[in-house]
């Protein structure tokens, strides 16, 4: 795994970082989780809204999450989060998506018949990874119902983890982490006049995690790309 430090160029932050899902035990400096979301915040927002808010959880309210997390989902506790989802998942994405979970299994030697492994995965999720830190993003109640927070939300996201990798940290974007979104909102003091968007996990990378060497394929440009009206 090459070691994404500080001194990276844009392009080496962009084509390097990869979804961090090992973390070292070791934890993060409150200064420098600081400067990593100052600088997500240089993220575009419609009309410069800004409509995110940054929630920032470890030690005992995450341990508390996690454990809620992980009870609600096991006692088949509905998924609680709060954006709006599709019933249907089109062949070309579900295909992405097993493509990506084979390259995660494959790495961390998780059989396909392997039925023990692949739920311990899937209960890794639900407690962040484990990572020494969660980060749960939130918008304004005011503008919900709104395509735009979601989308201000992930251009912040994007930056956040971006911006992590550029100073040597790991994350990961991670939707089980709020499957029990009450849960999370109780113990990271969430108020009501917001809305539960997404958590990132985030943490040393663990150098010998398997999983964390995974670079997930892309779609090849010429197949998201079209141009109009050029010459060349
Ligand atoms: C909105 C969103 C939710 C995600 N939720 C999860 C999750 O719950 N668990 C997980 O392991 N990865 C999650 N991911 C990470 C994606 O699987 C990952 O970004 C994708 O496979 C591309 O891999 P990369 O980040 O290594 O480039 C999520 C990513 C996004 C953008």
């Amino acid at each position: 795994m090459s070691q994404n430090s500080s001194d990276q160029t844009y392009d080496e932050v962009v084509t390097g970082r990869r979804s961090i899902r090992g973390f070292l035990d070791r934890p993060v400096p409150r200064a420098l989780i600081e400067e990593v979301i100052a600088l997500a915040t240089r993220a575009p927002s419609s009309y410069n809204n800004q409509c995110w808010n940054f929630t920032v959880v470890t030690g005992d309210p995450l341990a508390a999450i996690r454990q809620g997390n992980t009870e609600g989902i096991l006692a088949g506790q509905p998924d609680s989060r709060e954006f709006r989802r599709h019933d249907h998942t089109p062949d070309s994405h579900r295909a992405r998506q097993v493509a990506v979970a084979k390259q995660l299994f494959g790495a961390m030697g998780i059989e396909r018949e392997d039925k023990a492994g692949r739920q311990d995965w899937m209960m890794r999720g639900f407690r962040q990874f484990d990572a020494p830190v969660s980060i749960v993003v939130t918008y304004d109640r005011e503008i919900l119902g709104s395509d735009i927070a979601p989308f201000d939300c992930g251009a912040v996201t994007n930056a956040l983890v971006n911006a992590a990798w550029s100073r040597g940290l790991g994350c990961v974007i991670n939707s089980q982490g709020i499957m029990q979104s009450p849960v999370v909102r109780e113990h990271a003091q969430i108020p009501e006049d917001q809305v539960i968007m997404i958590c990132v996990a985030m943490g040393w990378p663990e150098p010998d995690f398997p999983a964390n060497a995974v670079v997930s394929e892309r779609r090849p440009l010429d197949e998201t790309a079209r141009f109009i009206g050029f010459d060349d």
